[in-house]
């Protein structure tokens, strides 16, 4: 058994709570949000993020970071990639002792381009960092909650201590987890596949049918690939879990709230409106910005992500985006 700190009481965070509750672990769960770490300590529930679920009542909620970190073996992270960096200077602040960081959150930081695992090195003292892991790969909490069978990959450029986060949340029943030693492919793929989901979601809006879904989803991995191996990435990761696996969930189901801010601006609502509509955080959004300006500087072609940047950057009509990606230039497969 491990002491767990979970930074982020949210859709994510609650479902993997759960599933760490469920594997005999001390599970303590932080959030700024007061009035929800009430709730979960008083009715063990998260309406807000995930309506109807029952956590179970040994999960215990903090507002307090310090009090939140007690003890604690494992910090997993589980807050929008936006506030990441604030996120990790206070727990840096909070924190006295080393501690195994595992990051749940999937995005790029605009701007700088870094993954999860950069800002944590940049930011956490050396001397509080046994080491970092990615847990990714297709995975919703809507489904997590209800126990349903989910399989996901921790990557880590130490495989030892990817094998022990391996264990800590591998459930036999429900909840497999493979391990991987690509930290840049895991992190890059499971961030780019929200700009593919946002295509998707905008192809389905604008009332087209399965034939463009599929297309959608080989030709973004084709891209995602392309500029996931430009950054050092493997490519056997892009055709795994955290890749096409993690790709397929997002760009299909309706849990995935990057298809459906996408369904939203495919229907003819602009951006503002979608993600003031939206209770849950859309990574895609700020993740195609980052892609975009990483694939301009780095000169890898793009084709979906630039399409996507100018649907929601420049408001552009996706229908007039659209015709000029089918009428780029052809080329062989
Ligand atoms: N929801 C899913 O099914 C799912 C699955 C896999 C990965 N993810 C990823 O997990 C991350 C979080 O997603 P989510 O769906 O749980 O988001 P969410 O919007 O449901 O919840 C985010 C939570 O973070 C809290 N928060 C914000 N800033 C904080 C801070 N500085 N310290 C502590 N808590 C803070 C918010 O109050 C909120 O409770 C995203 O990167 C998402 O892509 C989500």
């Amino acid at each position: 058994m491990s002491v767990i700190t979970v930074i982020g009481a949210g859709s994510w965070g609650s479902g993997l709570s759960l599933l760490l509750s469920d594997n005999n672990h001390e599970v303590k769960v932080y959030d700024l949000d007061q009035g929800l770490i009430t709730e979960i300590n008083t009715k063990h529930t998260n309406e807000r993020y995930l309506p109807g679920a029952k956590l179970p009542s040994n999960i215990v909620g903090y507002i307090d970071l310090e009090e939140a970190l007690k003890d604690s073996e494992v910090v997993l992270t589980v807050v929008p990639t936006k506030v990441m960096r604030q996120a990790l200077k206070n727990i840096n602040q909070a924190l006295d002792h080393q501690v195994i960081f595992v990051n749940a959150s999937k995005g790029i930081e605009p701007t700088t381009f870094k993954r999860v695992s950069e800002i944590v090195f940049e930011e956490i003292d050396a001397t509080k960092i046994k080491g970092f892991v990615a847990l990714t790969g297709p995975s919703h909490a809507e489904e997590v909650i209800k126990r349903q069978l989910t399989v996901v990959s921790a990557s880590s450029d130490n495989l030892e201590l990817a094998k022990k986060v391996q264990l800590i949340f591998n459930n036999d029943e429900y909840f497999r987890v493979y391990t991987l030693n690509d930290l840049i492919g895991a992190e890059l793929g499971s961030s780019l596949k929200n700009i593919i989901a946002l295509a998707s979601g905008i192809l389905a809006g604008l009332g087209y049918g399965d034939n463009a879904k599929a297309a959608l989803i080989t030709r973004g991995l084709a891209e995602m690939r392309r500029l996931a191996i430009k950054v050092g990435a493997k490519e056997a990761t892009l055709y795994g879990l955290t890749g096409i696996g993690d790709l397929i969930v997002t760009a299909t189901s309706l849990h995935s709230r990057n298809y459906q801010a996408g369904l939203k601006i495919g229907s003819g609502k602009n951006l503002k409106e979608t993600l003031a509509s939206m209770t849950m955080v859309v990574e895609g959004v700020r993740s195609c910005e980052a892609a975009y300006q990483l694939a301009t500087s780095l000169n890898i072609e793009m084709p979906i992500t630039f399409a996507v940047y100018d649907v929601i950057f420049n408001e552009r009509e996706p229908k007039e985006v659209i015709k000029e990606l089918m009428q780029r230039t052809l080329k062989h497969e």
